[in-house]
């Protein structure tokens, strides 16, 4: 997608971000959860926004924290109807670059074992399993497949 513009998440953009993140995961972050990583400075929280009918949409979001010299990804999603067409890939792209800049040395993340689009975009990325998580799902007792790709 050619016309995405990607920037800071802010309080203005929460709406939105419960919006795509209530229909993206089982178990949805609250509101008060994005508004702590919104204040943590150990937070990064990226947005991707596009033009639609003459106002900037959000497309998509991602948020890391920055701890020592790894990057861990804590949330990632993409608007619905927007999926299948980089906006993930150029929204972590975005991520990762800012890491490099920052001197960190690898990103990691868990992810549902059962979620294969969110593991077929990390491999297509560059990152590798290195292990499991039994049972870090609460809600159903999903295991975890941990990923990392050094940077
Ligand atoms: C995972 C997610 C963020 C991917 O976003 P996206 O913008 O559609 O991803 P991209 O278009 O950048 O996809 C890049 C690659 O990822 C893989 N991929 C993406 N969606 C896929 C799917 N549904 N099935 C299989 N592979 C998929 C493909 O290899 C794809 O490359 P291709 O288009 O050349 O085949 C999106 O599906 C999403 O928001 N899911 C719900 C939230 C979620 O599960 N987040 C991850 C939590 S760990």
């Amino acid at each position: 997608m050619e016309d995405l513009e990607f920037g800071p998440m802010t309080e203005d953009d929460l709406d939105e971000v419960m919006q795509i993140e209530r229909v993206s995961f089982s178990v949805p972050w609250s509101l008060g959860m994005f508004k702590q990583d919104l204040v943590f400075p150990l937070a990064r929280c990226l947005t991707a926004k596009r033009a639609e009918a003459g106002t900037q949409r959000l497309a998509g979001y991602v948020l890391c924290w920055f701890v020592a010299d790894e990057v861990h990804v804590t949330n990632i999603a993409v608007r619905k109807d927007l999926r299948k067409q980089g906006v993930a890939t150029r929204l972590l792209e975005e991520a990762l670059s800012q890491a490099r800049r920052d001197r960190m040395r690898y990103c990691t993340l868990e992810v549902r074992v059962s979620n294969e689009a969110a593991k077929g975009f990390y491999r297509k990325l560059g990152f590798e399993a290195k292990g499991i998580r039994p049972k870090y799902y609460s809600d159903n007792n999903e295991d975890a497949m941990i990923m990392r790709l050094d940077l």
